[in-house]
Formats: structure tokens, C-alpha cells, sequence
């Protein structure tokens, strides 16, 4: 879980970093999204090094996801069939943390949005504002509705809730998390990874809608 959550991170980061090639203008970005094809060329073939990325991108997917519903199955088994923990701390006077719902249903909420967000921005399946053969027109067309910006707003709220969670838990998992001291340095960083990532990408389609980018 902890692994193939940090090697996402690394994609979101990269992937935040290259959406802010929009501030570049058209011609910038429109460069940007066919070099990310050429990359690596001659030795690799046209797409390459981006199928690698895919790759590297769906295996940690299907690890993650595997290991959610495996962790999701024992935690079931170790209550025994009741469906929550008894607390006296929970108004409802039973547990269900904080980690556990936005983990649990923010993931499922952002696998639904990186389906749509495919067939939106990677195989034009769905072009709200229209269809452009140029990925940047293809983000200024749909930015302009109100509508698809909330979409992508509840999204990025749920990626940043899981990173918030997630970072701080994959660290802790990994063996970062000996003291005190170390554990308000993880809650920090998990704070700053999911303003950074959230923050980046929402620029991008606030942006638009408000007329900086056009
Ligand atoms: C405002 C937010 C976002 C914008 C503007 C954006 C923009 C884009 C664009 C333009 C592409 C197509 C790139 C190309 O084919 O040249 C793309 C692809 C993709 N995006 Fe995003 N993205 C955003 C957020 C996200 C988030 C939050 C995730 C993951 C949780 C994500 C995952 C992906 C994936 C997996 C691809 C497909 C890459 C490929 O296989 O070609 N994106 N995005």
C-alpha cells in the first residue's frame, strides 16, 4: 500500500508540474504534451517512454487497490462481524476515524474521477466545451463551464484528504515514524505534499475559469 502510494505521488507531482506549462500559453503546452512522446527517442519508439509510465502507473493502481480490499476483508474479520467498534469518543457512540473514511471512500471517489478524467482529457471520448486535436484547447474548452470545474474541485479535495492521510501513513508504515518529533515532521509534511499537489492542480481550472488563461 505504502509503495505503490508513494510512486502515485511522484506521478501527481510530476504531472501537477506539467499542467503549469498552461501559464506558458498554447504552443508551450501543446510542445510539452508531444515531447512527453518523443521522450527517449531514438532508443525508444514513439509513446515509449510514456507507455513505460502507464505501466509503472497500472501496476501500482492494481497493487494499491489490491491491497485496500485485502486490508478492508481483515479489518471486517478482526470485528467479528459487527460492522463498527463500540467508542465512548464517537457521537454516533461508534468508530469510524477520520483515516478510514477519507481513505477508504475518498479512493473510491478518485478512481470514478481518473476514469472520467481519461475519457475527458486523454481519449476524448467526453469534451465538454468540444473536441480539439490540441490538449490545450481541450483544457481551456472545458475549464470555461462551471460545472466540470466542480467536478475537478471535488476530486482534488478528495486526492488531498488521501494524501494528507496517506503520506503520513506510508511513511509510517515504511519505519519513519520513531518519535515525537519525527511524527510532527510526518503530519508536516504530509500537510505540505497535499497543499502543494491540490493547490497546483486547482490553479490550472480556476485559472481558466476566471479568464487568467484563455
Ligand atoms: C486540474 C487537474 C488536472 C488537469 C488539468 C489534468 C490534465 C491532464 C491532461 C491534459 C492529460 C492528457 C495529457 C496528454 O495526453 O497529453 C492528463 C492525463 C492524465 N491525468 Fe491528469 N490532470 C489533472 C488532474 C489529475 C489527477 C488528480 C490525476 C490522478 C489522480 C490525474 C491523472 C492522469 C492520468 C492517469 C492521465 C493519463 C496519462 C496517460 O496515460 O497519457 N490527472 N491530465
Amino acid at each position: 500500500m505504502a509503495v505503490s502510494g508513494l510512486i502515485m505521488i511522484g506521478y501527481l507531482l510530476a504531472h501537477m508540474y506539467g499542467n503549469l506549462k498552461v501559464f506558458a500559453g498554447q504552443e508551450a503546452f501543446d510542445d510539452y504534451a508531444h515531447h512527453l512522446r518523443t521522450l527517449g527517442e531514438p532508443i525508444l519508439p514513439y509513446g515509449g517512454a510514456l507507455w513505460i509510465i502507464r505501466i509503472v502507473l497500472l501496476v501500482a493502481i492494481g497493487a494499491h487497490v489490491y491491497s485496500a480490499m485485502t486490508l478492508w476483508k481483515r479489518d471486517r474479520k478482526a470485528r467479528g462481524g459487527t460492522s463498527r467498534y463500540a467508542s465512548s469518543k464517537a457521537k454516533r457512540g461508534v468508530q469510524r476515524s477520520y483515516a478510514s473514511f477519507t481513505l477508504r471512500w475518498g479512493g473510491i471517489v478518485i478512481l470514478l474521477f481518473v476514469v472520467y478524467h481519461l475519457l475527458h482529457l486523454t481519449w476524448n471520448v467526453v469534451a465538454p466545451g468540444g473536441a480539439s486535436d490540441s490538449p490545450y484547447e481541450r483544457l481551456v474548452n472545458g475549464f470555461q463551464i462551471w460545472w466540470l470545474v466542480v467536478i475537478y474541485t471535488i476530486a482534488l479535495l478528495a486526492v488531498g484528504f488521501h494524501l494528507r492521510h496517506g503520506v503520513w501513513s506510508a511513511l509510517t508504515t515504511l519505519g519513519a515514524n520513531t518519535s515525537a518529533t519525527t511524527r510532527r515532521r510526518l503530519n508536516l509534511l504530509a500537510y505540505l505534499v497535499a497543499i502543494l499537489i491540490t493547490g497546483g492542480f486547482l490553479l490550472v481550472p480556476f485559472s481558466i475559469l476566471f479568464g487568467v488563461v484563455s
